[in-house]
């Protein structure tokens, strides 16, 4: 029997119904070598998943981040169920709001006031509103992903649909480049800096706060999207971890371990700015479910040692993996990026092979081995040394087989499933 039955036939249906059987991008079928890959969860249990069909996988996605604590995380379910029995969204607010509010308060250096939204490009978004409308300024720049909304695609690759005037709005900047930064801020009147304050290995030393003077010298509100780095570097985030509080930051994915909620927070000043009519709102914002999650979730992200388990876990797999590319000779190939937090591998092409073709045979071997990755990998707390060993072990028979690939300059005899087709490609072989 086809391993995969259940999934492959859920598939085919929700093909004709749903763009690519699946709402987010990265989770769909595309993104995984074919016939290697589950599409459809059964159940999750710490940090393993269940699929439909019953195989159980090692997961290292972690929804994309929001599992921080572990899938039907006991504490959680509890907070979460007894919520369920009252209300979800009520015609009021719940008091939980206001203990999650002051939480939150507490535990990010730089909020002061708190507004609750659902997604991570809802959070981003208010942030970026708030500062354009505290300096009556236009012009953002940016650096990362933000989320979906068209300030922010609209100044990607990915920006069909956005109209011109508003891309013209929005420019990037490098990331750990100051000069880049200083030369925008003074072609432009920015309203706001908007940055993902840990990409690849981290900032370099003094860049952030280096970010904050220059932003403000030029008139700019900063803002950290501390959407993926909020809760999984430092439960304060990434402003706790360098010392650096930004003017707003942005929260989401991690914050209820996978219950929908983020929130847009920061300077007292700025966020009264919503009661003076700028306009944050949303019908799921007091949504109490989640909220229930989130001080559940956050009770156990303080308890002593959680973030200190995560880092020496991930510095294991960060370490390890870096000796594998060693161990086959694979600089040219492979890159690896992250903080132990969070890091993993991207592929380059090599002789007739594309990135693509190299990335097929990564995923198909870690899958092959009972674990589900996206390239980066995610950490929740139970994470041990043992998962550690068997991605590592993972990791060791992808990179022995990209290396044969590469010398054979073929996938032939070892790629034997379908190769990964995102829809976002990158522009290099
Ligand atoms: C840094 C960052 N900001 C914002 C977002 C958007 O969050 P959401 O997809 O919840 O809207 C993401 C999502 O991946 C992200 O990684």
């Amino acid at each position: 029997m086809d391993r995969f039955e259940r999934s492959e036939q859920l598939l085919a249906r929700e093909r004709k119904v749903s763009p690519l059987a699946a709402q987010t991008y990265s989770k769909s079928y595309r993104y995984f070598s074919g016939g290697c890959a589950p599409s459809y969860m059964d159940h999750g249990e710490g940090c393993y998943i269940y699929d439909v069909d019953g195989n159980r996988f090692l997961d290292f996605m972690c929804a994309l981040g929001p599992i921080t604590v572990g899938y039907n995380e006991p504490a959680v379910n509890e907070a979460v169920i007894r919520q369920v029995g009252k209300f979800s969204s009520g015609s009021l607010q719940s008091e939980l709001e206001v203990r999650l509010a002051e939480k939150l308060c507490a535990i990010i250096p730089c909020a002061e006031m708190v507004r609750f939204v659902k997604n991570g490009g809802d959070a981003t978004t208010a942030a970026v509103r708030l500062a354009r409308a505290y300096t009556g300024r236009d012009i953002v720049l940016m650096s990362g992903y933000h989320g979906m909304h068209d300030w922010s695609i609209g100044a990607s690759e990915n920006h069909k649909g956005v109209p011109e005037a508003v891309r013209n709005l929005t420019k990037n900047f490098e990331y750990n480049d100051l000069g880049d930064l200083e030369e925008k801020l003074k072609e432009n009147e920015v309203a706001a800096v908007i940055l993902e304050p840990i990409q690849s290995s981290g900032p370099k030393d003094g860049y952030l706060a280096a970010v904050k003077d220059l932003a403000h010298r030029f008139g700019a509100i900063l803002i950290f999207d501390e959407v993926v780095s909020g809760f999984h570097y430092a439960l304060g985030g990434a402003q706790e971890l360098f010392g650096v509080k930004p003017d707003l930051v942005a929260f989401g994915k991690g914050m209820a371990n996978g219950y929908a909620i983020s929130a847009v927070a920061g300077r007292r000043d700025l966020m009264e700015q919503i009661e003076q009519g700028v306009f944050i709102s949303t019908t799921f914002g007091g949504d109490s479910v989640p909220m229930a999650a989130s001080l559940a979730t956050i009770e156990i992200l303080e308890q002593p040692g959680f973030y200190e388990h995560i880092v020496r876990i991930g510095t294991m797999m960060r370490d390890g993996i870096q000796a594998c590319v060693d161990r086959y000779h694979l600089q040219d190939v492979v890159s690896v990026s992250g903080m132990p937090q969070h890091c993993g591998v991207s592929f380059e092409g090599a002789g007739s092979l594309s990135y693509l073709d190299i990335q097929s045979v990564y995923s198909q071997t870690m899958l092959q081995a009972g674990i589900l990755v996206f390239a980066i990998y995610f950490l929740n707390r139970h994470h041990t040394e043992k998962e550690a060993q068997m991605y590592l072990e993972a990791t060791d028979r992808a990179f022995s087989l990209i290396r044969r690939a590469v010398d054979a300059d073929s996938l032939e005899g070892i790629l034997t499933g379908g190769k990964v087709d995102p829809v976002f490609k990158r522009n290099i072989k």
